[in-house]
C-alpha cells in the first residue's frame, strides 16, 4: 500500500490513480491512504494485545482534522503540545479524556484551556510548570492528573535535532529531580502526581535505545511504588522509525518493542501509553508534484519541482532523505538528477545525485515518506499558499484541506492605515 512497498513506481496508492487525481487538483498537493493509516494502528494495537495501553497520536506529525478524525474513529488518542493542537483534536472528535498535553513551554493560558477541556493527563517537564499547574488548578478548584517527563539520558541514535532523551536536552527532569517531586507532591495539592513519560528522540531504528529508556523508567517506577506512591500510567513516547529509502532503513519490528515494553513492565499494573507520530502516517503519504522543467547546469541538470522547501521541509531542515518516484514508463533511461523546489534558496533541494528515469516538464513525481511532519511543517514562505491536502480511502478521495488562496494567504494582514498611539 504505501509507495515503498512497490518494487515500480506505480501511481496507485489506496487504489486511486494519482495520475487522474493530480488532473483534477493542482499540483502541488499531498495525498494521505486512510488504508495505509489503519494498518498501522491496527498493527500496533494487536502488537499490545492483552496489555492495557493506549496510543495518543503525537498530532505534530500530521495535523490535519481529517487525518485526525481517522484516529478517533480508531480508539486514538492524542499527545497535544500546543492549544491550537488541543482545539484541532477536539474539532476532529478526539475525546478530551483521550489527551495527554506535553512540551517544555506551556503557557498559562494553554494549561487553562486544557484543564477547563478536562484533557486526560499533562506531562510536566520543570518544577517551574509544576507551580503553574498547580496555581491554576488551585484557581478553579480542581485537581489535574499529570506525569513527570524524566530524562533518562539516552542517546537514541538518531539526528541530533530530533534526539530528545540526552541529558544536555532541553526536555523532562533528571530522575533525582523527579524522585524530589514525589517526596513533595503534598506541596501541590491541586496535582494528582501519577504518572511517569519519557520520550527519547524521533526516527529510531535501534531497539537499545528504547530498551534502555524503558528499563530505567520501569526501575524508577519500582522505586516509586516500594516507597508507597501509586503510578497510573507509564507513557514511553514516540519515536518508532520508518522506512524513507526502500532497501535502506530498517524500521524495528512493533512486535520486538512491545515485547520489550512486556519485559520490562510486566509486573506494572497501571495503564501503557505511547505516543507514535511518523510511524502511523509518515508511510501512508506522498508529496504529489510535477516537474516544471529540466534546467542542463554546469555538470549538472536540475529538475526543478512545482513543490518546495516551504511544503515539505524535512530535507532542507535535517539533510532527509525521501524516496522520489517518477511516474513514468519503467523502460525509460536512467539520469542523475538535482531535484529541486522553485525556492530562491540553495537549501531548497529535495535529493542531490538522484538517479531517476529521464524527466521531462509536466511529468507527475511523488516524493515518498511524505505523511508525517510534511504537511504540519509546512508555511508560506516566497508566498506560496499552503498546499492541499487528500485523503484516499479504498479508490475514493476526499479533500480534507483545500489549497491556500491569495486572499487567504494575507487575510491577518493590513496596510498600516490606522494608527495606534503606544
Ligand atoms: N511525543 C513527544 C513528546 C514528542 O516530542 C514527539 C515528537 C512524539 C511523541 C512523536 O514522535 P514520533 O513518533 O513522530 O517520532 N520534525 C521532525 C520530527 C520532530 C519530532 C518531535 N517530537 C522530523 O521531521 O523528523
Amino acid at each position: 500500500m504505501t509507495m515503498s512497498d512497490q518494487p515500480t513506481p506505480s501511481a496507485i496508492l489506496d487504489g486511486v490513480d494519482l495520475r487522474a487525481l493530480a488532473a483534477s487538483l493542482s499540483t502541488p498537493f499531498y495525498a494521505y491512504s486512510a488504508g495505509a493509516i489503519r494498518a498501522r494502528v491496527q498493527g500496533l494495537q494487536r502488537a499490545l494485545d492483552g496489555l492495557d495501553a493506549r496510543l495518543c497520536f503525537a498530532v505534530k506529525a500530521n495535523s490535519n482534522i481529517g487525518v485526525l478524525h481517522l484516529m478517533a474513529g480508531l480508539g486514538v488518542g492524542a499527545d497535544i503540545v500546543s492549544a491550537g493542537e488541543l482545539w484541532r483534536a477536539r474539532q476532529a472528535g478526539i475525546a478530551a479524556s483521550d489527551i495527554v498535553f506535553s512540551g517544555v513551554g506551556k503557557s498559562a493560558d494553554e494549561i487553562a484551556a486544557a484543564l477547563d477541556a478536562g484533557i486526560w493527563k499533562f506531562n510536566l517537564e520543570s518544577a517551574d510548570e509544576l507551580a503553574l499547574l498547580q496555581d491554576i488548578a488551585y484557581g478553579r478548584g480542581v485537581v489535574a492528573s499529570a506525569a513527570v517527563r524524566v530524562n533518562p539520558d539516552v542517546d537514541a541514535r538518531t539526528h541530533a535535532k530530533i534526539s530528545t532523551g540526552r541529558a544536555e536536552n532541553k526536555f523532562g527532569v533528571d530522575i533525582d529531580e523527579a524522585r524530589g517531586w514525589f517526596a513533595n507532591a503534598g506541596r501541590s495539592p491541586n496535582v494528582r502526581l501519577d504518572g511517569l513519560h519519557a520520550h527519547i528522540g524521533s526516527q529510531i531504528l535501534e531497539l537499545a535505545p528504547f530498551e534502555q529508556a524503558i528499563a530505567r523508567v520501569a526501575a524508577f517506577w519500582r522505586e516509586l511504588r516500594e516507597a508507597g506512591h501509586r503510578i497510573d500510567s507509564i507513557d514511553l513516547g514516540g519515536g518508532l522509525g520508518v522506512c524513507y529509502r526502500a532497501g535502506h532503513d530498517r524500521p524495528i519490528d512493533p512486535d520486538d518493542y512491545v515485547a520489550v515494553l512486556r519485559r520490562e513492565l510486566h509486573d506494572f499494573d497501571g495503564r501503557i501509553v505511547l505516543e507514535p507520530g511518523r510511524y502511523l502516517v509518515a508511510e501512508a503519504g506522498v508529496l504529489v508534484t510535477r516537474v516544471l522543467r529540466v534546467k542542463h547546469g554546469r555538470g549538472r541538470d536540475f529538475l526543478v519541482l512545482d513543490a518546495a522547501m516551504n511544503d515539505l521541509q524535512r530535507p532542507a531542515l535535517y539533510d532527509a532523505w525521501h524516496d522520489i518516484h517518477v511516474v513514468q514508463d519503467a523502460s525509460a533511461p536512467l539520469q542523475c538528477y538535482d531535484v529541486v523546489g522553485p525556492v530562491c534558496e540553495t537549501g531548497d533541494t529535495f535529493a542531490r545525485d538522484r538517479v531517476l528515469p529521464r524527466c521531462a516538464a509536466g511529468d507527475l513525481v511523488l516524493i515518498g515518506g511524505a505523511g508525517a511532519y510534511g504537511a504540519s511543517m509546512s508555511s508560506n514562505y516566497n508566498s506560496r499558499p499552503l498546499l492541499a491536502e487528500v485523503l484516499l480511502d479504498a479508490g475514493r478521495y476526499a479533500v480534507v484541506r483545500r489549497r491556500q488562496s491569495f486572499a487567504q494567504m494575507i487575510a491577518n494582514e493590513q496596510l498600516p492605515t490606522a494608527w495606534s498611539e503606544a
